[in-house]
């Protein structure tokens, strides 16, 4: 409070504009830190926005989205499913939701398979558990290309849009 005793005191408002500038400036810059840091976390955990055509049917990715050998999350109604597209370029869909303690599964490049990081389970490209805590396969739907929209069914529903 005393730094400005020995100044004119003409000059005191622009110390204290000077001031809140600054302040200003640091909590920008902590606003995008803090930003820069959660928005990565908040897009892996929540589920890109797809466009749901029923309940039971959605388009889960364009058709030129996915490379061979590549996965991605998309929503299911209010779950999380994981569209693999193979070295082959066939695709395969299943629920992304681990049947151990509902982690969301991922696609595992180099094993070519699907892992949940919880626990490390893994599950084979048909959903079927085969190591670690999950005690069923994940459930898999069906997926057909149709122009530039690779649309997922939970199996035995109409594929078209209603
Ligand atoms: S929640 Fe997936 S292995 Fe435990």
């Amino acid at each position: 409070m005393t730094e400005n005793r020995d100044q004119p005191a003409a000059t005191r408002p622009a110390a204290s504009g000077r001031r809140r500038l600054l302040g200003f400036l640091l909590g920008s810059s902590l606003l995008a830190s803090l930003a820069s840091f959660f928005y990565p976390i908040l897009k892996f955990v929540l589920p890109p926005e797809t466009t749901e055509m029923d309940a039971d049917t959605v388009v889960a990715a364009r058709a030129d989205e996915l490379a061979p050998n590549s996965g991605k999350i998309f929503r299911f109604g209010s779950k999380p499913g994981l569209l693999v597209r193979l070295s082959s370029g066939e695709y395969r869909a299943l629920s992304a939701t681990c049947t151990h303690l509902e982690c969301t599964v991922q696609y595992r490049q180099r094993e070519q398979d699907v892992w949940c990081a919880c626990h490390n389970g893994v599950y084979d490209l048909q959903g079927r558990n085969r190591s670690g805590p999950p005690p069923r396969p994940l459930d898999a739907y069906d997926v057909h290309v149709r122009g530039d929209e690779v649309i997922v069914a939970r199996h035995g529903h109409e594929h078209g849009r209603s």
